[in-house]
């Protein structure tokens, strides 16, 4: 991919998001806007392999979403996620959301690993007559960071499911889309750009640095939230985050080109796609110049010097600057009131196999991961179908412990047969349905976003139940909602 930035006097200010779903309503000004998401079959080549990926509308990344929030917040109903049924071919499903009082984030899939080709920006503008926190950015330019199999991933996930060892790690990672020249026969796919930047990661099992030579990122929003600006040559993203950042481009025109590049931050002993996807920033050569018959291949190229792969204090230092910003407009508002304590370890480790079969887990057994030292069973009947038509009788039980039941002490350090897991990150899809810090009555589903940590059981499911306010409670399923 290249991004192209024109080059004239003054310095711009280009926004970055790295980053991903809906039809959509906006009650203030009473707009409604209709999405059609085909989920489809289509044929792509990369790295040398033509096969076919399930995405939206025959684009990968799927389309782009984007219009400005409104004053309220967005509430989502009878979403697919564990806790409803996929949608079958042939059906189709319409998603009703009011976008109130967010900002930008990102769709996926949440059906075992189809999102590694099904994902997408949603880009949610600040309400319209609210400037930013900062200053407006030239341009902004959407950037997606995903990650390439060669391989079907659905099938590399059941096979890893199956003999309980780690699956097979992809074969490259790729920026909206396109893995870039630094992997074989991809050069050519290269395509010229010019987009709107933001981040977002959709890499399924990595955590990725990227920098850009020569220039400096400023970080001014974390998973649609306003940090306090920083400053960083590397942005470190983990998978489903979001991350807007402010590259503030050379004032004059460089007569050079710089290779932005990604590759994972890892800690753990697994196995892993140690490789680098790049992208490549070019300045349009003014017009009228000398330079303007120089061919960019021609121009010096500049390549990033990133952290070493296990660079853990990098990694802690970056997390550390990340601060809300907590201003007059912008304020912190943390719930202070808390009704009911939870305590939650994750755990990445073992369980003994099968007695029939041989597993090729450590020392013979299969990877499986908890919370609390509970591993998620995939239900057959959807959670939150089973809620509401009141039928949880061997689907779900209320039992799940709300702290670890055997406490640990984190204090020593941990003994050899447990996994690094201390950088799983969690996405919990739990949406407010009131100005009180509510959440929606229904069924919420908790994962890890590195998801083979999810496939080996590093999930579970909240239930809201309806609250006394007619507002508070769970709407019946639309009609068209999908059933076995
Ligand atoms: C994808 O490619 C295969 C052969 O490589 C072909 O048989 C198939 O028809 C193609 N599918 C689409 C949707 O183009
Ligand atoms: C979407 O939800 C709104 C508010 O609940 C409702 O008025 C509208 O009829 C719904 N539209 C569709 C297409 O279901
Ligand atoms: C995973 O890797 C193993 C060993 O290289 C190979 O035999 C297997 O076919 C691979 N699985 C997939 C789904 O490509
Ligand atoms: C890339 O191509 C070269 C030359 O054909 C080959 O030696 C190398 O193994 C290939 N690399 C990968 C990762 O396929
Ligand atoms: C980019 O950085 C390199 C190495 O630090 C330096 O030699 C070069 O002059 C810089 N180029 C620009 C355009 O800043
Ligand atoms: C830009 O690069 C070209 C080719 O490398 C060179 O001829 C030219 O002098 C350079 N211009 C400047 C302003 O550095
Ligand atoms: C990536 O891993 C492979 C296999 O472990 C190793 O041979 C290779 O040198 C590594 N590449 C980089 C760039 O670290
Ligand atoms: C990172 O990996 C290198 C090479 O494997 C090793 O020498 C170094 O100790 C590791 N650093 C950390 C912080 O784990
Ligand atoms: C292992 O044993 C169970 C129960 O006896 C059986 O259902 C299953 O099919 C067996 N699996 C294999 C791989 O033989
Ligand atoms: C591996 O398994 C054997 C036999 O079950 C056991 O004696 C040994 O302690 C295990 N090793 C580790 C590292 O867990
Ligand atoms: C976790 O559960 C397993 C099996 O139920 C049990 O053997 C183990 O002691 C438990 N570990 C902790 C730390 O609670
Ligand atoms: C945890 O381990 C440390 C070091 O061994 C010890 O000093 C401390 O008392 C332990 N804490 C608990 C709660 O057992």
């Amino acid at each position: 991919m290249r991004v192209s930035l024109l080059s004239s006097s003054p310095t711009f200010l280009v926004f970055f998001s790295f980053s991903t779903f809906c039809l959509l309503a906006d009650p203030v000004l009473g707009i409604t806007r209709h999405y059609k998401f085909d989920v489809k079959l289509h044929n792509v080549t990369h790295l040398c392999h033509t096969k076919s990926i399930v995405s939206v509308n025959g684009q990968f990344p799927g389309p782009r979403i984007a219009w400005h929030s409104t004053a309220s917040k967005w509430v989502g109903r009878w979403a697919i996620i564990v806790t409803q049924f996929p949608i079958q071919t042939g059906q189709s499903y319409v998603y009703n959301f009011t976008i109130v009082g967010q900002r930008g984030t990102l769709w996926h899939s949440h059906i075992s690993w189809l999102r590694a080709t099904l994902y997408g920006p949603i880009v949610i503008l600040p309400k319209r007559g609210v400037p930013y926190p900062f200053a407006k950015p030239y341009k902004e330019v959407p950037i997606i960071f995903g990650e390439w199999f060669n391989a079907d991933p659905e099938v590399v996930i059941s096979q890893a499911l199956q003999t309980g060892g780690g699956p097979n790690v992809s074969d490259a990672y790729t920026i909206n889309g396109l893995p870039g020249p630094l992997y074989n026969c991809s050069a050519k796919c290269e395509v010229r750009q010019d987009l709107p930047f933001a981040f977002n990661q959709c890499s399924l099992n990595d955590e990725l640095l990227f920098s850009i030579p020569n220039h400096t990122l400023s970080v001014v929003d974390v998973d649609s939230i306003y940090v306090k600006p920083f400053e960083t040559k590397t942005l470190l993203i983990t998978p489903g985050q979001t991350t807007n950042v402010i590259l503030k481009t050379k004032p004059k025109y460089p007569n050079d080109t710089f290779f932005m590049t990604a590759r994972p931050y890892v800690t753990s002993q697994g196995t892993f796609d140690n490789s680098t996807v790049a992208g490549i920033l070019e300045y349009e050569s003014p017009p009228s110049s000398l330079h303007s018959s120089i061919s960019i291949k021609k121009l010096p190229l500049f390549k990033p010097i990133l952290p070493a792969l296990n660079d853990t204090s990098f990694a802690t230092n970056f997390a550390h600057k990340l601060r809300i910003l907590g201003s007059a407009q912008y304020p912190a508002n943390v719930p202070q009131k808390v009704d009911k304590h939870f305590f939650f370890t994750v755990g990445l480790g073992t369980s003994p196999c099968q007695h029939n079969q041989t597993c090729q887990g450590p020392n013979g057994t299969q990877f499986s991961a908890s919370v609390n030292n509970v591993s998620f069973a995939m239900p057959t009947t959807a959670l939150l179908q089973a809620h509401f038509f009141g039928q949880s009788n061997g689907v779900y039980t209320l039992d799940f412990p709300s702290s670890p039941i055997i406490p640990f002490n984190y204090t020593v350090t941990p003994p050899k047969k447990y996994y690094d897991a201390s950088d799983a990150c969690f996405e919990l899809m739990m949406i407010a349905n009131d100005n009180k810090n509510c959440i929606g009555a229904g069924v919420w589903f908790m994962h890890c976003h590195l998801e083979v940590h999810t496939s080996w059981g590093l999930k579970m499911a909240w239930i809201v139940l309806d609250g006394e306010l007619s507002n508070q409670k769970l709407l019946p399923p639309p009609a068209d909602f999908p059933k076995c």
